[in-house]
């Protein structure tokens, strides 16, 4: 897979190796981490790991999540776009739609804007039915923006005792979404 998809201020495309300082800046900070388990990552070589797996996932699953640029500057804002995910969900596995920036870009408007990309290449590019999402109830921002796109909510789950609202778009709901979206 190589993506390159350009929105206003955006440039989408495939996580490269040289991306591990951007990352590593990205998943390192705490405050990324809140709704996320509490992990940040603390070695470059992490960084370097995560890479590695997001870039196997473009190879076995045609899809992954994609480094967002800010065309601006040419600077690393952080990530965005699909993943098949097996793990979140025990009983079934789904294409997950997800993001996660670095604070200083937070309030701009950038989640949504990339999901929206992420959106349209799943149900047009990659000929997807339907794509899910999953968000920490007290993510505000997160459920704001899923939200927005379109997602519709379905239920709560539980994740590691964690309550988490658990969304589904399905390619039809979609298609009247975008054609109300000015
Ligand atoms: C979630 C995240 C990607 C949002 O990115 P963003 O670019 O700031 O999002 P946007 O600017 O596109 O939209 C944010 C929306 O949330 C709303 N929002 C933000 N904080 C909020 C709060 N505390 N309460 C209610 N709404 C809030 C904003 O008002 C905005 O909605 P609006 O456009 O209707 O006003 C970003 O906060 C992030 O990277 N967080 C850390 C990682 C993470 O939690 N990822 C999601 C995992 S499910």
């Amino acid at each position: 897979m190589k993506v390159y998809i350009e929105t206003d201020r955006l440039l989408l495309r495939d996580i490269e190796e040289s991306d591990a300082a951007g990352i590593f800046a990205l998943d390192s900070d705490p405050e990324v981490h809140q709704y996320l388990g509490n992990h940040p990552i603390t070695s470059m070589q992490q960084a370097e790991e995560m890479i590695c797996l997001i870039r196997q996932q473009y190879v076995d699953k045609g899809v992954g999540r994609w480094a967002v640029i800010d065309k601006a500057s040419n600077e690393f804002v952080g990530w965005s776009g699909l993943k098949y995910e097996l793990n979140l969900r025990k009983e079934f596995s789904y294409f997950d739609l997800g993001f996660r920036l670095r604070p200083k870009y937070w309030g701009q408007g950038i989640a949504t804007e990339s999901a929206r990309e992420s959106l349209k290449f799943g149900f047009t590019k990659m000929n997807l039915t339907q794509i899910c999402a999953a968000a920490d109830i007290a993510n505000f921002a997160s459920n704001a923006v899923l939200k927005k796109v379109g997602l519709q909510f379905k239920e709560v789950f539980q994740y590691e005792e964690i309550p988490v609202n658990w969304y589904v778009l399905n390619r039809e709901d979609w298609l009247k979404h975008v054609s109300r979206t000015p």
